[in-house]
This record gives structure tokens, sequence and C-alpha cells, in this order.
């Protein structure tokens, strides 16, 4: 297979940025011009090979079924690859997701790629690519993260991540993984095992799960919570409807058509670190 060659589209990026100077996001202060200008050329730079910590990050993330699923590229003259102004508004969307506005270090876009050793999240199948937080390009993503924390609307409560309270998680959200709805598969049907089990297969003649077994369904699941923000956790959006702020995509369907849905609003609660009582139906 002969590489693909990908030039990062440094032309259509300066003509944007003298079109477009006043920034347009309603994404929580996150600045479109300066993500399709300086962030988005990152994923299609050339790293000079293939595989974990050597592929452009789009040759993955175009494809696969990831949390970061970027628009397939449009190809032009000589082999450069770009992504329309419509595209890059979509990728803008998903990627606007994968961050906590005003604070890199806890953002998954910044932490996925970045060195453990450097406060890097311990683990991404597509490997590592930056050394240190002083890496120039993780440094241009931090900057427009960064400049979205000067919006007034960040509350201390948000600066600081509230804690996940486990007790709530095992007595009650655990039981919407048992819970049949009309017409809709229970998650414990797949996510019993592998990456994706909080909700473990429950052995024969058991009704629910012991602590030990809670809290193993917890570190699971949590990968899933961002603490402080329920539209950026993967365990409310995913099974969220697509109309409601969902993901697009969910292979078991969407449990709540609504995030005024009373199970929804309970779990965003409890996201958020708030008390709640527990709804079940
Ligand atoms: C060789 C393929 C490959 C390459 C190259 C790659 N990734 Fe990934 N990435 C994956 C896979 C597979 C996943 C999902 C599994 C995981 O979380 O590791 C993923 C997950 C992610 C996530 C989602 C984290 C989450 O769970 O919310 C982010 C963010 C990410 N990658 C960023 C990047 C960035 C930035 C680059 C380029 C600097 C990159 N990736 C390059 C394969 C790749
Ligand atoms: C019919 C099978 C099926 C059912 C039922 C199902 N899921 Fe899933 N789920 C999947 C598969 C397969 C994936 C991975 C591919 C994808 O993202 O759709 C997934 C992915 C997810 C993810 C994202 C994981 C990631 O890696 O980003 C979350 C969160 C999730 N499911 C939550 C739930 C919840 C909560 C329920 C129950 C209300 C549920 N799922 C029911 C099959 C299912």
């Amino acid at each position: 297979m002969t590489p693909r060659r990908l030039v990062a589209p440094v032309a259509v990026a300066a003509s944007m940025f003298a079109l477009a100077p006043v920034s347009s996001s309603g994404q929580q202060g996150l600045s479109f011009e300066q993500y399709r200008a300086r962030v988005e050329p990152i994923f299609i730079a050339p790293r000079g090979g293939h595989g974990p910590g050597m592929s452009p990050c789009a040759t993955c993330h175009v494809h696969s079924g990831t949390p970061l699923k970027l628009q397939p590229l449009q190809e032009g003259e000589n082999g450069r690859v770009f992504w329309s102004e419509e595209q890059s508004r979509m990728n803008f969307e998903v990627v606007s997701r994968l961050v906590v506005p005003g604070q890199p270090e806890r953002s998954r876009l910044l932490r996925k790629a970045l060195a453990v050793q450097a406060g890097g999240a311990p683990f991404h199948v597509g490997g590592k690519f930056f050394e240190s937080q002083a890496d120039p390009e993780w440094q241009i993503m931090a900057e427009w993260v960064r400049a979205a924390g000067t919006s007034p609307d960040l509350t201390a409560a948000e600066a600081t991540p509230p804690p996940l309270d486990f007790e709530f998680f095992r007595t009650c959200v655990q039981q919407i993984f048992l819970d049949k709805r009309e017409g809709r598969m229970e998650c414990i049907h797949c996510h019993g095992g592998g990456s994706r089990g909080f909700a473990r297969t429950l052995s024969e003649g058991r009704a629910f799960w012991n602590l030990e077994e809670s809290r193993r369904n917890f570190e699971v699941l949590r990968r899933y919570v961002e603490p402080g923000y329920p539209l950026r956790s993967r365990f409310l959006t995913h099974p969220l409807a697509p109309e409601a702020g969902g993901d697009h995509f969910h292979s078991g369907g969407r449990r709540w058509l609504s995030q005024d849905d009373p199970e929804w609003q309970m779990l965003a609660a409890w996201v958020r670190g708030q008390q709640t009582a527990c709804v079940n139906y």
C-alpha cells in the first residue's frame, strides 16, 4: 500500500482567517475559527510513519467508531487532502465535546495522545504522540481550550470536578442497566464484559451485583462520565436521541428520547454532583 500524502491546508486556513476574524462559536466560548485554522490541521499533519504514534490522527479517526469521529477527507490536486468548511463545522461539534473549556489538563482531546508521565491518559490505542505539554502542537490545542475559559459562565463548580457518588451508582444507577424499556434491549445484554463492560454479566441465580462487582462496573463506567458535565459524558449522550443532543450513533439504540426524561435528569444531577432522588421505572 502506498502512503497517502497528507498536507495541512495552510492556504485554506489563512484565507478563512481573513474572512472570519470574529468568533461565532456558541460552544461555551470555543472558537471555531481558531479551531479550524490551528487545531484541525494537527489531525492531518504527517508524522513520518504508520501505526500507533506515527500515523496522522485522521488515518484512524476518520474511519473508526471512536468518540473522535472526523469527517471523511476530500482530495484536491496533488493528493492534498482537506475538509470543507461545512465538514470542519461538523468536526468542531465532535471535537468540542472532548474538551473541558478552559481546562486543557482535563480535556480528553489533550490527554489521549499525551505521554502518561506528562499527565496523559493511561491508554490510547492510537499511541502517544506528545512527550510533554511543552510540545508545540499540544500547546496549540491548549491555547484553544484555554481561550474558552475566559468565558464568565465557568462557575467554581465547573472549575473543580465534583466527586462521582459511588453509593448512588451502586444502588440506583446500576438498576438502569437491568431495566427494560418498551422495544429496547437492556444494557446488560451488550455491556456484560470486555472494555465496555460496565454491566458485568450476573452469575446464574443472582439478580444484582455485589459490592465488589459494583466497584468494577463503576471503574468502567467512569470512563464515560465527565464529572460536572452531563453533555460531555458519553454515558448520557450515547443512549440519548441525536435530535435531543445525543451522539450520532449507538449500536445499542436510544434509551432517552429527550433530556426531559426523568431518568436522564436524575443521571445529569448525579454527574453534576448534586443530591437527587432515585427514579426507576
Ligand atoms: C493508529 C490509530 C490511531 C491514531 C493514529 C490516533 N488514534 Fe486516537 N484513538 C484510536 C482508537 C482506536 C481510539 C479508541 C480507543 C481508545 O480510547 O484508545 C482512539 C481514541 C481517541 C480519543 C478519544 C478519547 C475518549 O475516549 O474520549 C481521542 C481524543 C484521540 N484518540 C485523539 C487522537 C489524536 C489527537 C491523535 C493524533 C495526534 C490520535 N488520536 C491518533 C486510534 C488512533
Ligand atoms: C444491542 C447492544 C447494546 C445495547 C442494548 C446497549 N449498547 Fe451501548 N454500545 C453497544 C456497542 C456495540 C457499542 C460500541 C459501538 C458504538 O459506539 O455504538 C456501545 C457503546 C456504548 C457507549 C460508548 C462507549 C465508547 O466506547 O465510547 C456507552 C456509554 C454505552 N454504549 C452505553 C449504553 C447504555 C447506558 C445502555 C443501556 C441503556 C446501552 N449502551 C445499551 C451496544 C449496546
